[in-house]
């Protein structure tokens, strides 16, 4: 099944590489016992993967159980899991199947994995190993065929040096990892998003859907959204029922956004509010601190365009490397296929041993505009030196693009994935000999 049809089906919206590439590995691996490891953020969208995965393998007709191990008290999760014999605790006056057994041929999704107590880690890992359990308070062993999906927000890895995670079963639950971009990281679907939100809302009480101005778009995507799809959703909501405006501007629509994060990652927004609160938002209003913060929003969607051709061109470059090998095969562990990954998957959530692949190692990039000249109290250091790398190897890129198409700046700029435009731009910023 193609990525496009996968979309259409499960409902998920955006176009950005890294979510692509993580909708990839589901498809591929949905097919396999092998088990999966979801990480992301808050709110991305992990729990739809555990369905995606489910419903393209050959389990699908079979039972599909979702449970949020960071809601079951400790004291029963074993049992929940595992099932119980009678009188094996206070409570157990019956014997109960656990989900292992009534999910038995299907798959279960345990979701907030790091909250798993570490007694009910150990009877996990035997599971995932054997495929061998026992109920609280039997000592028969069993057997069940259970496919494992594991989701997590928390960085399992440091868990594991703080004791808190068993690390045999985080290197077995790993074999597979799929990361869920954080949606600050794909700038280009957040608006796709909101649209959609706010449409189905529409349909949904037979309204007109609202719409945002340019500002207001521009509002959107620079927030830095720390809940994700979750946050934009129940946003988009919100100003679709109490907005008595049908286009919404940016101060109507900074309303419903978190002045507290607002602030976080948008300083040039927030400096912007500041000088010029309210009536800033007011387009006809052309105060010189309009005029600066029209500056500054240029400033800043020409870097997020930057970053975002940088991405995507590095994306490609990734791929091509990764050709014939971009997918694992069969059960071996990912990390030892020299898998081609994006950038954002060698997190400290994801511990790919670095020699096994043969990715190009360049900074994260967030797509968020690090480089700023009004710094107002901000450390940037980190920020600034790891995108100077950044320029050095773009700079390499484009160099490299002109000379293989003998100066021809429209083959080259094809080749790099960016406009004639941006490359124009950065022959001259970079001062390149053609
Ligand atoms: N790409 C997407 N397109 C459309 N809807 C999405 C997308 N990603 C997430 N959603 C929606 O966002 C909401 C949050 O997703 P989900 O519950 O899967 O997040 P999560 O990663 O499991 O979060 P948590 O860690 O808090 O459990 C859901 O309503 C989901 O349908
Ligand atoms: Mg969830």
């Amino acid at each position: 099944m193609d990525l496009q049809s996968i979309k259409n089906r499960f409902g998920i919206i955006g176009n950005d590489p890294a979510l692509n590439y993580a909708l990839q590995v589901a498809a591929q691996v949905a097919n396999t016992d092998l088990s999966v490891l979801i990480m992301g953020e808050s709110g991305v969208g992990k729990e739809i993967f555990s369905q995606i995965i489910h419903n393209l393998s050959s389990r699908k007709h079979n039972p599909f159980i979702a449970v949020n191990c960071g809601a079951i008290p400790e004291g029963t999760i074993d049992s929940e899991l595992f099932g119980h014999e009678k009188g094996s605790f206070t409570s157990a006056s019956d014997q109960r199947k656990g989900y292992f057994e009534t999910v038995n041929g299907g798959t279960i999704f345990l979701d907030e994995i790091g909250e798993m107590p570490l007694g009910t880690q150990a009877r996990l890992l035997r599971m995932l190993e054997t495929g061998e359990f026992i109920r609280v308070g039997s000592s028969k062993v069993l057997k069940a065929d259970v496919r494992v999906i594991a989701a997590t927000n928390k960085d399992l890895l440091k868990l594991t040096q703080e004791g808190k995670f068993r690390e045999d079963l985080y290197y077995r639950l790993n074999t597979v990892p799929i990361r869920v971009p954080a949606l600050r990281e794909r700038l280009e679907d957040i608006y796709l998003l909101f649209r959609k939100f706010v449409i189905d809302f529409s349909e949904r009480y037979k309204s007109n859907p609202i719409q945002l101005d340019e500002e207001a778009k521009q509002l959107l995507v620079a927030y830095p959204w720390p809940g994700n799809v979750r946050e934009l959703k129940n946003m988009a909501e919100q100003i679709s029922v109490l907005s008595t405006d049908k286009i919404v501007n940016a101060e109507k629509l900074s309303n419903f956004l978190p002045k507290a994060n607002q602030g976080n990652r948008m300083p040039m927004l927030a400096s912007a509010m500041e000088s010029a609160p309210v009536k800033s938002y007011n387009a006809s209003d052309a105060s010189s601190s309009n005029t600066e913060r029209e500056i500054l929003y240029k400033l800043f969607f020409d870097l997020r365009k930057d970053s975002n051709d940088i991405k995507q061109l590095l994306f490609e470059l990734l791929q091509q490397q990764g050709t014939g090998n971009s997918m694992p095969k069969t059960n071996a562990p990912i990390a030892a296929e020299g898998f081609a990954m994006p950038h954002s998957y060698a997190t400290a959530n994801n511990p790919m041993p670095a020699q096994e692949n043969n990715y190009v190692n360049y900074p994260a990039s967030s797509g968020a505009p690090v480089i700023l000249n009004n710094t107002d109290g901000l450390d940037l250091h980190e920020e600034v030196e790891e995108s100077l790398s950044l320029i050095d190897k773009e700079r390499e890129l484009i160099t490299k693009a002109l000379q293989k198409h003998k100066g021809k700046r429209k083959d080259a700029a094809h080749e790099l994935g960016i406009s004639e435009r941006t490359l124009y731009r950065k022959i001259k910023e970079y001062d390149i000999d053609e």
